[in-house]
């Protein structure tokens, strides 16, 4: 951390708005101004940007560390989403523009998008689907993930997305803790040119899934319907999504649901081996992923924006989906991989659609440098007038090449800080604005309030130290679905009456946010969310794993990779096939995106007298730096052994 920061504290590069953009910005600084005479008014502003059926009552009704916004106002999300844009200019304005792997294309225009939503509902109302069930949906980035989430919050039910690159184990898992009582997948989704069979999957989840009345099956795959290959039918649980819907009125009126009424649970990784359901309810969230698709975004009736993420994450859930339709933009939506065919896809995508607003992870920015300026260079990105990134610290360099690259130098860069939990953006710059620095993701949201803080709790004006924050906001999460105790020791006991992000970051002396990364247990793998004890316990989990350890190395492009330091039982020996299966074991267990990179076997591994794994000493092996204090440990002898040892490896 501490090279980081001297590194950061170099950098000297301003970026303040051009005299153009700043002219015709849809931010102004008259939004901080009135965010800070009036924190509340200024979100009830906010909220007041939506329809709603019943007026709320009271903007905020805090009991730490329970909010409850907009209380006594009622609203439907996908009315907001799709009904609102029907009576104007905007009923035949793009909606989502959507590419598939292969090449297949398919627009949705409000007007289609909104029959389309209302005969999902419906049938999922005959599949006996009632406000407040939960409905997984596991499915590849398709249109009907967008429909099938507005279906279920029309109709008031709570959706639990899971990424489609996750295991069935994992599937099962989460079907298992909301207690869902349909899941909605495909048969299969592309890859890189492969078809994932996700009903195959999905069918090995729901085998333990005694909540799972019903399966709707989205025909994907190219194997298509009556190709047993991709997609079993079980005769009475599943159906297929199309002949559904072929039977179902496009009229479903919207459910008036309570602004604190559940929208959905997402569940993402912590510092145990149990993923925990962050919990979002629906007038707080909607408005705080409106407003700042607005305002972050700068956007515009004509733009066409691009955000680059699974709709199984939450990014995906507040700016590919509710964000954007609630504002009535028109988002393009893209199934496969950045490298499919050619190392050219995105630009492609770009110039093909005519993208003005591009989101993506620094992750993707740092393979495309890798790739090199060429494949940019061949497409006319002229279109684009806005850039963003998420889901990391983004480095200097890669800010720059973003920046040079795809922005041609006249592309301000927003940076956006903020986590499944919140909801939605809470640190970034609003374009026209602010004066950007390459890799600070520069202040907070206006009405978000975010104070640094030492390792007593102690506030620090500037420094490193850890990011809280100490007001409630719109789109913060409401419990972990299911434990409430969880919810309230993993965010609000480390320090008391602040929420505790789990960042590390440092505030410079104009008072710029630069992210540090994780301080917890938590990795951020290629932008994917993922603890070390959920592999730890994967790993573990195999017959021949007596103990492991598991922490995070940087790596040059997926910003962490996984380094695990595996103890094998009594008479197993250890070997190339061993590492092999264990790889695969972690794939099976979590899914591919956890696999470790590196696996080293170890007859022990550094332990406290009190028996504590130390793993800030094998992140010093794994990451090859000079060994840090040893003196607590039980037998010193052993991290040198296994330092010796992880030189030797290849
Ligand atoms: O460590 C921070 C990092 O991603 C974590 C949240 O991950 P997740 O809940 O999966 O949500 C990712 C997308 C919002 C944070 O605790 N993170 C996210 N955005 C940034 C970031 N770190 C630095 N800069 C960012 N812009």
């Amino acid at each position: 951390m501490a090279d980081q920061l001297d590194t950061l504290l170099d950098e000297g590069r301003r970026f303040p708005p051009s005299a153009e953009f700043a002219a015709n910005a849809v931010a102004t600084q008259a939004l901080y101004d009135a965010a800070a005479r009036d924190r509340l008014a200024f979100w009830e502003e906010q909220a007041r940007a939506l329809d709603w059926m019943t007026p709320w009552t009271r903007v905020l009704d805090w009991k730490a560390p329970h909010a409850r916004w907009f209380d006594g106002g009622q609203l439907n999300v996908a009315a907001n989403c799709l009904d609102r844009h029907l009576s104007g200019p905007r009923r035949n304005k793009a909606a989502i523009i959507w590419e598939g792997e292969p090449g297949d294309r398919r627009v949705y225009t409000y007007w289609a998008l909104a029959r389309e939503v209302g005969r999902a509902a419906n049938a999922l109302k005959r599949l006996g689907v009632r406000k407040g069930d939960r409905v997984a949906i596991y499915l590849p980035m398709v249109p009907e993930a967008a429909i099938a989430m507005l279906a279920c919050a029309r109709i008031g039910a709570v959706h639990s997305v899971v990424f489609g690159g996750f295991s069935a184990e994992s599937l099962r898992d989460r079907i298992q803790d909301a207690t869902a009582t349909v899941l909605i997948t495909a048969d299969g989704g592309y890859r890189r040119g492969q078809v994932l069979p996700l009903k195959r999957i999905a069918d090995e989840a729901v085998a333990d899934c005694p909540s799972i009345r019903h399966v709707v099956v989205v025909r994907r795959g190219h194997g298509g319907e009556g190709d047993e290959s991709f997609a079993e039918m079980t005769e009475g649980r599943d159906h297929w999504w199309h002949r559904l819907l072929d039977k179902e009125s496009p009229h479903c009126p919207p459910e008036a649901m309570d602004s604190e009424d559940l929208l959905f649970i997402l569940y993402t990784s912590g510092t145990t081996g149990k993923p925990k359901g962050i919990v979002h309810s629906s007038g707080g969230y909607l408005t705080q992923a409106a407003a700042t698709t607005k305002y972050v975004f700068d956007l515009r009736e004509e733009d066409i924006f691009w955000c680059t993420a699974d709709v199984g994450w939450v990014t995906g859930h507040s700016y590919v989906v509710y964000g954007p339709l609630a504002n009535g933009a028109t988002v393009l939506m893209y199934e496969g991989a950045p490298d499919w065919p050619e190392r050219d896809r995105f630009w492609k995508l770009i110039a093909r659609h005519g993208v003005t607003v591009f989101y993506t992870a620094p992750t993707a920015i740092r393979a495309f440098m890798k790739w090199g300026t060429s494949h940019p260079a061949a497409h006319d990105l002229s279109t684009l007038r806005l850039l963003g990134s998420v889901g990391e610290p983004i480095n200097p360099e890669a800010w720059m090449w973003y920046h040079e690259h795809v922005g041609r130098g006249n592309c301000p860069i927003v940076d956006t800080w903020w986590q499944t939990e919140t909801g939605g953006i809470m640190i970034t710059a609003l374009p026209g604005v602010t004066t950007t620095k390459p890799g600070s993701a520069t202040t907070p949201f206006p009405g978000i309030s975010v104070e640094l803080v030492d390792t007593t709790g102690k506030p620090m004006a500037k420094g490193g130290g850890f990011l809280t924050l100490t007001e409630p906001w719109p789109g913060m999460l409401r419990t972990i679905y299911g434990d409430d105790a969880r919810y309230q020791e993993t965010y609000w006991s480390r320090f008391p009456g602040r929420y505790f992000a789990g960042d590390g970051a440092k505030v410079d002396d104009d008072g710029y946010w630069w992210l540090l990364g994780r301080v917890d247990d938590v990795l951020n793998v290629a932008g994917h969310r993922i603890g070390t004890m959920e592999v730890e316990s994967a790993l573990v989990d195999h017959p021949s794993v007596a103990e492991a350890a598991v922490v995070g190395k940087a790596h040059e492009l997926k910003g962490q990779a996984i380094a695990a330091f595996v103890t094998v039982k009594e008479g197993v020996k250890p070997s190339a096939e061993l590492r092999d299966d264990l790889r695969e074991h972690v794939a099976r267990k979590i899914g591919a995106i956890a696999k470790p990179d590196d696996i080293l076997f170890s007859a022990d591994l550094p332990k406290t007298r009190s028996g504590k794994i130390m793993r800030r000493l094998l992140k010093d092996i794994a990451e090859g730096r000079a060994l840090g204090d040893t003196t607590t440990l039980a037998d010193p002898n052993v991290v040198a052994r296994l330092k010796e040892m992880y030189e030797d490896k290849e």
